[in-house]
C-alpha cells in the first residue's frame, strides 16, 4: 500500500490542499499529518476543514498541544532571544486566530501513533521518539540516530518538527523526516516537501516529494495578516531568515543565511573590532582607506589571504575567509544577492580610481565602443 505523510502545516492551507491533490494523484491510499497545524501562516482555522474533509489522520505536534491547552508559548525549543521573539509573535497571532472548537479538537489528538500497515511496524511521532519537540536532524551522530531508533524499535519511524526532510536507515529501522508543508526547506526553492511511503508485506521504502503549491497566495495572505516580512521572504525565496540558531552547522551551511546580523560585529570601526577580525587583503583596495576614514592608526595588514582580483576577494569573504573591503558598485551583485552582508553603515570614499584605456582606433569596433559605454554607465 502507498501512504502519504506530511509534517508541519504551519497555517498553510494552500500547501495542504496541494498535498491532498498531489498525494491522491500519485495513488496514496491514506494520508497522515505529523502535527504543528498552526504557526507561521495567517490562516490557522482554514487548515481544519481540509484535514477533516480529506480524512487525514493527525498526530499532535508541540504547537497543537500548546494551542489546545491555551499555553502562553509554543514550546518550540528555541534558545536564541530573536528566535523566541519571532516565535512568540507567531504564537500569539495563532492563538488569537484559532477557534476554540479547533483548539479543543487538537486536545483529542494523540502525540504519537503506532500501527501495523501491510505487515510493517510503523511509528509516527512529531519531534522524535525521545520528545515532542526534539529536533531529529540528519547530521546527528550515528549514536544519536541509533538512540532514537532504538527507543522505538519499529520498522519505520516517521517524524517532522525540524523542517528539513531526509531519510536514513538506522539499524533495522527506516527513519523518515517528512519535512514540513508550512515553509520551504531552506533550499532556495518555493516547493515544500512531504513523503510517500510504499509498504508491501513487511518491505518498506520512502520517497521525499517536492510539492509545488500556490505560494503567492500564502505570501499574500501573510502580508494581509500583518505578519513579519522576514517570514514572507522565506515563503517567496525558499531561504530561512529566522529560527536559525537551533539549526546545526551542517544544515545551516546549506542555506543562504548562516548568521544573524545581530551575531555579526557591529560598527566595525574600532581598534578592538579590527583587532579581532581576519582581513582579506588586496593591493587593489588597501585597508588603509578604511583605517584612515575611521581615524585608526593601524598599518596595512601584511598577513592573511591576499588576492589580485576583487571578484576573488568578494568570493573569499562570502566563503568565510574573513572580511573584505568592498566597493558598493563592484560588490553590488554579492550584496544584493545576500552572499555578502554589510557590516557597517559607514562608507569611505576610495582615493583609488579606475581608468578604462584603449589603443587608438579600438573604439571603431562597435563591440569595444559598446563595452566602454556599458562600463561608463555602470560605474557612474
Ligand atoms: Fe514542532
Amino acid at each position: 500500500m502507498l501512504i502519504a505523510v506530511c509534517g508541519g502545516v504551519y497555517s498553510n492551507p494552500y500547501a495542504l490542499q496541494a498535498f491532498v491533490q498531489d498525494a491522491r494523484a500519485r495513488g496514496a491510499e491514506q494520508l497522515y499529518c505529523l502535527g504543528d497545524l498552526g504557526g507561521y501562516g495567517a490562516e490557522p482555522d482554514a487548515v481544519w476543514p481540509l484535514l477533516l474533509d480529506n480524512d487525514i489522520t493527525v498526530v499532535a505536534g508541540n504547537y497543537d498541544v500548546a494551542i489546545g491547552r491555551g499555553d502562553t508559548d509554543c514550546g518550540c525549543g528555541y534558545s536564541d532571544p530573536r528566535d523566541n521573539e519571532f516565535a512568540q509573535l507567531m504564537y500569539d497571532y495563532t492563538l488569537a486566530h484559532t477557534s476554540r472548537d479547533f483548539a479543543q479538537w487538537m486536545t483529542t489528538l494523540p502525540t504519537e501513533r503506532r500501527m501495523t500497515l501491510a505487515g510493517t511496524d510503523v511509528h509516527m511521532v512529531h519531534g522524535s521518539t525521545l520528545a515532542l519537540n526534539d529536533f531529529w536532524w540528519e547530521s546527528l551522530s550515528e549514536e544519536q540516530h541509533a538512540l532514537r531508533a532504538q527507543e522505538s524499535g519499529a520498522d519505520l519511524v516517521l517524524c517532522t518538527h525540524s523542517g528539513l526532510p531526509w531519510t536514513k536507515q538506522v539499524g533495522q529501522t527506516l527513519v523518515v523526516n517528512v519535512g514540513v508543508l508550512g515553509r520551504p526547506a531552506n533550499d532556495g526553492r518555493t516547493e515544500v516537501w512531504y513523503a510517500l511511503v510504499e509498504l508491501d508485506d513487511g518491505r518498506v521504502s520512502a520517497e521525499l516529494v517536492p510539492l509545488a503549491y500556490d505560494w503567492q497566495a500564502q505570501a499574500a495572505s501573510m502580508r494581509a495578516g500583518g505578519l513579519p516580512e522576514a517570514f514572507v521572504e522565506t515563503v517567496e525565496t525558499g531561504w530561512w531568515t529566522t529560527c536559525l540558531e537551533i539549526v546545526p552547522p551542517y544544515e545551516r551551511s546549506l542555506g543562504r543565511y548562516q548568521l544573524y546580523r545581530s551575531a555579526l560585529p557591529t560598527g566595525f570601526e574600532t581598534e578592538a573590532e579590527m583587532a579581532q577580525t581576519r582581513l582579506i587583503r588586496s593591493p587593489l583596495e588597501p585597508w588603509n582607506t578604511w583605517f584612515t576614514n575611521c581615524g585608526l592608526t593601524r598599518s596595512e595588514p601584511y598577513v592573511g589571504a591576499q588576492f589580485n582580483d576583487m571578484g576573488l576577494v568578494y568570493d573569499a569573504a562570502s566563503s568565510g575567509f574573513g572580511v573584505a573591503l568592498v566597493r558598493l558598485k563592484l560588490g553590488a551583485a554579492w550584496l544584493d544577492g545576500g552572499r555578502l552582508v554589510r557590516l557597517s553603515t559607514r562608507s569611505a570614499p576610495s582615493p583609488h580610481k579606475h581608468y578604462v584605456c584603449w589603443k587608438p582606433g579600438a573604439l571603431e569596433r562597435w563591440e569595444c565602443a559598446a563595452f566602454v559605454d556599458w562600463l561608463k554607465q555602470s560605474f557612474h
